[in-house]
């Protein structure tokens, strides 16, 4: 059975924001989402292809809208609060999907490569629970899904700052679930191995795929499968843990 298949209706009045969703794996979740019932924005620092995007799932009868925010930057964050909370009042679903890489041998690698890898792909998560969460208090049983990678938890020679960013965010996750979970809003982080997406379009032999047992990457449906059900009730009783869908890359 299909992802598309086996959906349901999980997100009837629910509000989602899924950051770095103008395409790839963020685009994907804010289809299933929508396709569940969430009404859904989608973030992200590319305006024109956001504002397509969402529109094209609007000619599909969802409900997705697009607003500009760059995830490093904590005045961006104050804004898409004010568009959610002037739009819904709560947030049920915030999915921190933004990420950027680059590869560099630690000898190489500029600080300033570092430092803005980390500032996106950490400290952009880090300020999307921070500011929402009193949109987060205000839903009933919300949930965070965190999207690490299986270079946070394996490592990869080349790509420090990539690797450290999703190792950290494997950290922030299970702290903002041990404190927020006494008041019912769960965290989970996301571990994908290898994605088709622009983000490894580029990547040489294939990137991951080599030794990957499934011998493919993932299409994106499969991610945003594991979204739905990290963000749903599904899932009421699972936080703080790690849901890796790698073909089979992390057993080897
Ligand atoms: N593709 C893979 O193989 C793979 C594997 C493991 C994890 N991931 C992670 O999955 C997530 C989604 O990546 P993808 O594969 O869909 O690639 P992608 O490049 O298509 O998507 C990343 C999105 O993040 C956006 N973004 C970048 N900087 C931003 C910022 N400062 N503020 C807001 N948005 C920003 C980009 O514009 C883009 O739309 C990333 O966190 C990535 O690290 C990808």
């Amino acid at each position: 059975m299909s992802a598309v298949e086996g959906q349901g209706h999980r997100f009837v009045d629910r509000v989602a924001l899924i950051t770095g969703g103008a395409r790839g794996q963020g685009l994907a979740h804010a289809h299933r989402l929508a396709d569940e019932g969430a009404s859904v924005y989608i973030s992200d620092v590319l305006q024109d292809e956001g504002e397509l995007a969402a529109e094209s799932l609007r000619g599909k009868g969802l409900d997705v809208h697009f607003h500009f925010l760059d995830v490093s930057d904590p005045g961006s964050w104050d804004d898409m609060f004010s568009v959610i909370k002037t739009g819904h009042g709560k947030l049920d679903v915030l999915v921190n999907n933004a990420g950027i890489i680059n590869v560099a041998p630690i000898e190489k690698e500029s600080l300033e490569a570092w430092t803005r890898i980390l500032n996106v792909n950490l400290t952009g998560a880090f300020l999307g629970i921070q500011t929402m969460l009193p949109l987060l208090r205000e839903a009933d049983a919300a949930a965070v899904v965190n999207t690490s990678s299986i270079f946070g938890p394996s490592g990869a020679a080349g790509y420090a700052a990539y690797a450290s960013s999703k190792a950290g965010l494997l950290g922030l996750t299970k702290v903002a679930a041990l404190e927020l979970a006494s008041e019912g809003i769960r965290v989970n982080a996301l571990v994908p191995g290898g994605v088709s997406t622009e983000l490894n379009a580029l990547e040489p032999d294939g990137g991951v795929v080599p030794e990957t047992p499934m011998g493919r990457r993932a299409d994106v449906s499969e991610l945003a499968a594991a979204v739905a059900y990290l963000a749903s009730s599904d899932a009421s009783f699972v936080t703080g843990t790690e849901l890796v869908v790698d073909g089979g890359f992390m057993t080897r």
